[in-house]
């Protein structure tokens, strides 16, 4: 019986031609595996049915995308995940979910082999091949692009040789990988990181300058996680979807930057992200209402720490799931409403309330009516100083000591 591989299979030119080629080289049966994690595009049956037509003995589709939205999407919102203070982890997310699948179909048929199209130069080889150490430490991979010289040039080549059914020349200039959570876009004139995006870069997002007046929405969170727009009960996935399409109409969530990649190369990537933005704007107010100071603090840390975790691709690794069990008992007060105006390629907040609000009226205001006893506050703040004071005072001692004169 011949051997077997799993392929992750999304459709485009690279991947089908993997199919002929890694059936070529291995002489294994290719089952090609498509996963919905909310990229929009082509449905899956056409999917399908190329993958056939392209040489794979079987192939299977997945609609994952309540599980994108809910087991990856929500944890990373849980820790407002941006690595470099700003892409909201779109890839890499999607990544460890697929590796699952792969590691999966991969057991359930029997197969040695799974297969992916990244190239030596992306993170994405990192998370794919780290999540199925964790999953599926038996499983070979296999990377012809990266490893057996499948260029770009060979793979046109070969689908015009084998007479595979892909248009070529609709290719566009630019490697997009696109999900629920956003769309990233990078290649092309992009690589000049002096150049403007042009404008037909974008897919999720429409012009922050299309003067379309504003929305005012109402998000309402339970423990951290979002349950409601407007009062409306909605999945993960509805939510999503929903901003993507309101958020976006107002062009939030264009993301511009040179980003530090795993293996240590500095890459320009256009990002759009309209509903993860909104939610984590909205989010990240609401924990400073319901979060106790000293834990917000922390948490922060801890958020960049899970978001850089993630970019590299350790998502099974025991520190990320230590932390997915902090953030979740850090965020059980996180409960209420945020009120976010969308316009101009921005997401505002304009009010939050919660029953678990720790913001005190009576401490805060300047009014009549003032419970904060200011009495206390002159020796706490003569205790505060008083480490600084001493140290400072020993400096001045030692220095004039030494003949070195006061700087002050
Ligand atoms: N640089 C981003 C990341 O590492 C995006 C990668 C997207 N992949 C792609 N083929 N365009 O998460």
């Amino acid at each position: 019986m011949p051997d077997k591989v799993v392929l992750a299979y999304s459709g485009g030119l690279d991947t089908s031609v993997a199919i002929g080629w890694i059936a070529e080289q291995t002489g294994a049966e290719v089952i090609a595996l498509a996963v919905d994690v909310g990229q929009g595009g082509e449905d899956l049956d056409t999917i399908r049915a190329r993958a056939l037509a392209c040489g794979a003995a079987d192939a299977e589709v997945v609609d994952a995308r309540d599980e994108f939205a809910a087991g990856y999407c929500m944890p990373a919102l849980l820790a407002n995940a941006l690595y470099m203070d700003s892409y909201p982890l779109v890839s890499a997310l999607s990544r460890p979910l697929i590796a699952g699948h792969l590691a999966r179909v991969a057991r359930e048929r029997g197969a040695t082999l799974v297969a992916h199209g990244c190239t030596g130069k992306g993170n994405d080889q990192v998370r794919f091949e780290a999540g199925l150490a964790a999953l599926a430490p038996d499983v070979r991979v296999i990377a012809p692009v990266r490893d057996s010289g499948m260029t770009r040039d060979k793979a046109i080549a070969f689908a015009a040789e084998k007479g595979l059914p892909i248009n070529v020349t609709a290719r566009s200039p630019y490697s997009i990988d696109q999900n629920l959570w956003g769309r990233s876009c990078e290649t092309g004139h992009l690589e000049d990181i002096w150049e403007a995006p042009h404008d037909d870069v974008y897919g999720y997002t429409d012009d922050p300058a299309n003067g379309k007046p504003a929305d005012d929405i109402v998000l309402g969170f339970a423990g951290g996680l979002p349950v409601s727009i407007d009062g409306r009960q909605l999945s993960p996935l509805q939510l999503i979807t929903e901003l993507n399409a309101l958020a976006g109409a107002h062009g939030i969530g264009r993301i511009d930057m040179v980003e530090d990649r795993l293996i240590g190369i500095k890459s320009r990537e256009i990002y759009e992200a309209p509903a993860a933005i909104v939610l984590i704007t909205a989010h990240a107010e609401l924990e400073g209402v319901c979060m106790e100071r000293d834990l917000a603090r922390f948490k922060r840390t801890c958020g960049q720490r899970w978001t850089e975790l993630v970019y590299d691709g350790l998502w099974f690794s025991p520190l990320k799931q230590a932390l997915d069990a902090f953030m979740r008992q850090a965020s059980q007060h996180v409960t209420g409403e945020v009120r976010v105006r969308l316009q101009g390629g921005r997401a505002v907040v304009t009010g939050r309330r919660s029953p678990a609000s720790l913001y005190d009226y009576e401490l805060a205001t300047y009014d009549t009516g003032d419970m904060f006893n200011q009495d206390l506050a002159k020796g706490f703040v003569e205790l505060w100083g008083m480490p600084s004071k001493i140290a400072s005072a020993r400096d001045r001692k030692l220095a004039s000591a030494a003949g070195v004169p006061d700087p002050a």
